[in-house]
């Protein structure tokens, strides 16, 4: 039964419910829409509204039907949305009690009730999974900062730095993203119930009882505005869609670094695929597919933000179009945080080929023109005279420091004997001691910082 029916003179056409349904997925608020209706129904019996036994038949109604569900009892089926479902069943059950639930509510508030509260939820669930991707980094920079590496400008070696420092750069990009997450929640946190279908109600509710039974830090301030705003949900995608952004990064790095080419991290057999004819083939195709299922969120948010920009005040159908997109994002980034995690943990470090490729190709070009301005060169100046030394290694077959003294003092008078303690890829690393820098001592204390800042992460009760 549809709970609109009345108005009909005739039943509405098999390919219009079809086109309007939406309980094919917002099904998966049923738990939402049952506490929100356990809260309004408790309230509209305190405020004398619906008799003591209707909110008691009501209730226990409501709780027989979220036990049936869950037991797998009763299948979610047959009906227009989750709203009509759970009414439906309840007055099936209950019979006229039941049917006292719907006053002084509308569909709007509802399921913008609903869908806070499921997005308060999974907020909270993103986080801790953020926060644990975070810890597993956090873990790798413990484990390597006495590690070297190449750092890379343009794809071409640049300058060498700590291991730490580097997993510590996307411990930082993730830190970030936990606090975004952890500021839209705040914004989601809030009851739009007693909104009714737009402009309010007329019954003596008492919206303050809805709000401490459900949870909510806030309630809303303008009933038009409260069943109209999705702006929760837009910034949960972009949330998602920045940790996506962040975790493609990663999956880039990780193929690259996992290659032969690269050779500085080993792929676990338990992360790869092979190939159905090169067997010799190691593919990264989980990291592939994290990196390829960030466009599908970022069309997500796009898709919101594109659903929301034509809606008059107040509720308009089209706001139904918020909930897919969402719980697909939902499932993406919550699987590619998992399976990442898992996988950082799994994957070992070549650490003698990093530190040999960290010294390769005048990584150390730099300090040298750093040593000269030091010396009273001016940089730029320095910077020329080092970039004729590299054209002479070049055509001369040798590196920064297989040259000798002479070689050096051929170039600049300035150079002694200390130049050739300077072009090795740890003394390089280790110079930049500033805060932030690639020197042990510096990575040491982003780790510090980072673990500070993880630790003062809120964790929401689930
Ligand atoms: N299924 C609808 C949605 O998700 C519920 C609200 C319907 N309200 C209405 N006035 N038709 O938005």
């Amino acid at each position: 039964m549809k709970l609109w029916e009345g108005r009909f003179a005739a039943p509405t056409a098999a390919d219009a419910d079809k086109f309007n349904e939406s309980l094919s997925f917002d099904k998966k608020l049923y738990k939402a829409d049952i506490t929100a209706s356990l809260a309004h129904s408790e309230m509209l019996g305190r405020c004398n509204i619906i008799s003591e036994e209707d909110k008691t038949a009501i209730q226990e109604g409501l709780k027989s039907v979220l036990s049936d569900i869950e037991s797998g009892k009763l299948e979610i089926a047959g009906q227009e949305d989750i709203h009509s479902f759970v009414e439906n069943e309840l007055v099936s059950r209950i019979g006229d009690a039941g049917k006292r639930l719907h006053t002084a509510r509308s569909r709007n508030d509802q399921v913008a009730t609903d869908f806070r509260l499921y997005a308060r939820a999974s907020a909270a669930e993103i986080l801790r999974l953020l926060k644990e991707l975070i810890s597993t980094l956090v873990g790798l920079s413990e484990k390597n900062v006495r590690h070297i590496m190449p750092g890379y400008t343009h794809l071409r070696k640049a300058q060498p730095i700590n291991c730490a420092q580097y997993f510590n750069a996307y411990g930082e990009m993730f830190l970030r993203d936990a606090q975004r997450f952890s500021d839209t929640y705040k914004r989601i946190d809030v009851m739009p119930l007693g909104s009714g279908a737009l402009a309010g109600t007329s019954y003596p509710i008492d919206r303050e009882i809805t709000r401490t039974l459900l949870g909510f830090s806030a309630m809303s301030q303008n009933s038009l505005d409260a069943v109209s705003d999705r702006d929760f949900a837009a910034e949960y995608l972009f949330d998602c869609s920045l940790v996506m952004a962040h975790l493609s990064r990663l999956c880039e790095d990780t193929i690259l670094y996992t290659s032969t080419e690269f050779g500085f991290w080993e792929m676990p057999d338990a992360y790869s695929t092979g190939s159905s004819i090169m067997p010799q083939k190691k593919n990264p195709d989980i990291c592939e597919l994290v990196r390829g299922k960030t466009g599908r969120v970022y069309g997500h948010l796009t898709a919101l933000l594109t659903t929301i920009k034509g809606v008059p005040l107040a509720y308009n159908k089209d706001l139904q179009e918020d909930k897919e997109g969402f719980f697909d994002a939902e499932k993406t980034i919550k699987d590619c945080l998992s399976i990442y995690s898992e996988m950082l943990k799994a994957i070992t470090l070549n650490v003698k080929r990093m530190e040999e490729a960290a010294a390769e190709d005048f990584t150390c070009a730099t300090d040298v023109a750093d040593y000269l301005a030091k010396r009273g060169v001016p940089f730029r100046t320095a910077h020329g005279v080092v970039g004729k030394i590299v054209r002479y290694c070049l055509e001369k077959d040798k590196t920064l420091n297989t040259l000798t003294l002479e070689e050096y003092k051929a170039h600049s008078e300035v150079f002694t004997e200390d130049i050739l303690s300077v072009v090795s890829a740890r003394a390089s690393a280790d110079a930049r001691n500033s805060v932030g820098g690639s020197s042990t001592a510096a990575a040491k204390a982003g780790i510090k910082s980072l673990k500070a800042r993880l630790r003062k992460l809120p964790s929401y009760e689930l």
